[in-house]
């Protein structure tokens, strides 16, 4: 295969997915979803914004340290507190990138920065040769190219090469553009940028007129050789290009992009979206194209009559080819540990003895409550037991009473270390009730912004997978929790929440005491 065939993919769903309104990810959620998209087979994964906080300093750190195969990358401004940021951040990795932005268009150069274009020109060569003295690999994006001139845009592109860049991403920060149009754009730079073979030219898509799928794939047929996506389409206000539907669209349709493939493991999409959305708290639409729960389903009798003679008549991907398997019935009481940790083995998870032991408990309890267990059921048992955010408060116990008429009241038991907690409190529904006591019982006040319960697989006996956005003063947090009774999951996502919030103030706090003592 030649280089100019292969498409890089670039995740940014660690930094650009992060920045979804009520999507937090603590350090080791990052982790685990690096590794995940290590197992995808993504090229890139740019893993945060190391200037901006504690928490992405650290989380770019540890991917760096613990992934061996991706190129890890870190945003910056074009400042050279921005680049040292992430070179201290990327120490680690065996292949570091930093990406370097600047806005190029003139509504940003003169409302935002205040700046001429001599003054853009100049702090984007001056930004991309300061990056290469510290990075053997930089990428420069001209931050709104799509509204650039184009004029402009190519003089940004040819010096920001010419200075170093090996990559040059071309976002489409605020989702404007139109396929045939931004197809156009990136032809123009690769006919009228001298040295343009000398950088892999890249786009960024944003969503905000859902076309930002559609624009990555026409920059492709026009030259592009990475597109920058996210999982299951997250990101900034509408989000980003879909991974998932940009790479099975390329694959599906190879007829268009003749030759040009990707090294993405489509068998793991549909795993990787699951994890990213159990992580952000952040739900798929069920009738998302590709890894939706309806993507599959045929609910019109012709339909289904069709698919049952021949699978092409409706379907055009494979389900296994995205690794969409449906709920298989897989253990029940019975069944020992030996083929609980082999089920876990087959659905990708390496657990210590440990771990094994630790979520077998939590897997028997579910068992006597539940007669039939799913693959679901035991990636949440997994989940949910393997969290690494520390108790600080434990759920003790919990009672409500409500009925028809009945003023809600619970009573709620918590322990903190070696110290009981308890309080008592009414509320306008169960919930309300217990959210209410739990706060009584901490002396906070949260603020519920969001509330689902989810069934994690069909049946009466369900496991209930609760997730809670709250606010507690300036902090939005997210928790979440399961069971087979949903308010105990409420409850216990509710605490989960508080002890994120705990764990986030620590941070905070430590962090803060680190730059007196500088
Ligand atoms: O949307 C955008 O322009 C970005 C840049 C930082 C590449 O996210
Ligand atoms: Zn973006």
């Amino acid at each position: 295969m030649k280089k100019k065939d292969r498409v890089l993919i670039f995740d940014t769903t660690l930094r650009d997915g992060e920045q979804t309104p009520g999507a937090s990810l603590t350090v080791n959620e990052k982790l685990k979803i690096a590794l995940q998209l290590e197992k995808l087979g993504v090229d890139i994964i740019e893993a945060g914004f190391p200037r901006t906080s504690a928490g992405d300093l650290e989380a770019v750190k540890t991917v760096s340290r613990k992934l061996k195969k991706p190129v890890i990358c870190g945003l910056a401004r074009a400042i050279k507190q921005d680049i040292d940021a992430a070179h201290e951040a990327l120490k680690s990795a065996k292949k570091p990138r930093v990406h370097v932005f600047l806005a190029t268009s003139k509504i940003h150069m003169q409302h935002k920065l205040k700046k001429a274009k001599d003054e853009i020109l100049k702090a984007s060569i001056d930004a991309v040769k300061y990056a290469r003295k510290k990075f053997d690999d930089v990428e420069f994006s001209p931050e709104d190219a799509s509204r650039t001139e184009l004029d402009f845009l190519a003089e940004v592109v040819e010096r920001v090469i010419k200075a170093g860049a090996k990559t040059v991403n071309i976002p489409d920060t605020v989702g404007y553009a139109y396929p045939e149009e931004f197809g156009r754009t990136i032809e123009y730079l690769m006919n009228n940028v001298p040295n343009i073979n000398k950088a892999v030219i890249s786009v960024h898509c944003h969503n905000d007129l859902g076309l930002g799928v559609s624009n990555s794939l026409e920059a492709v047929r026009r030259g592009a050789r990475q597109i920058e996506c996210t999982i299951n389409g997250l990101g900034e206000r509408a989000g980003n290009a879909s991974l998932e539907e940009v790479i099975m669209a390329m694959k599906m349709r190879k007829d268009v992009f003749r030759g040009l493939t990707t090294g993405i493991v489509t068998p793991e999409l549909y795993r990787t979206s699951k994890l990213v959305s159990k992580l952000t708290g952040i739900k798929v639409q069920p009738n998302k194209a590709i890894i939706g729960e309806n993507a599959f389903s045929h609910e019109s009798g012709i339909h289904q009559d069709g698919v049952l003679k021949k699978r092409v008549t409706y379907e055009i991907i494979r389900p296994q080819d995205v690794g969409f398997k449906g709920s298989t019935l897989v253990l029940g009481k019975l069944s020992g540990r030996h083929a609980f940790s082999e089920r876990l083995k087959k659905l990708g998870y390496s657990l210590s003895a440990r771990e094994v032991d630790q979520a077998f408990i939590r897997f028997k309890d579910l068992a006597d409550k539940k007669a039939k267990l799913f693959d679901e059921d035991l990636a949440t048992i997994v989940e949910d037991e393997l969290s690494t955010i520390p108790e600080e408060y434990k759920l003790l116990n919990f009672q409500v009473t409500c009925g028809h008429s009945v003023k809600p009241i619970a009573n709620v038991e918590l322990r903190k270390g070696k110290e009981t907690i308890s309080a008592s409190a009414a509320g306008d529904g169960p919930i309300d009730a217990c959210f209410k006591t739990i706060d009584k019982a901490l002396g906070c006040k949260g603020k519920l912004l969001d509330y689902k319960v989810n069934a994690v697989t069909g049946g009466k006996d369900a496991l209930g997978e609760a997730s809670v956005r709250v606010g507690f003063g300036k902090d939005m947090i997210n928790g979440r929790a399961s069971s087979t009774d949903v308010i105990e999951a409420s409850v216990l996502a509710y605490v989960n929440a508080v002890n994120r919030l705990s764990l986030r103030r620590k941070k905070n706090t430590n962090k803060s005491r680190r730059a007196k003592r500088k």
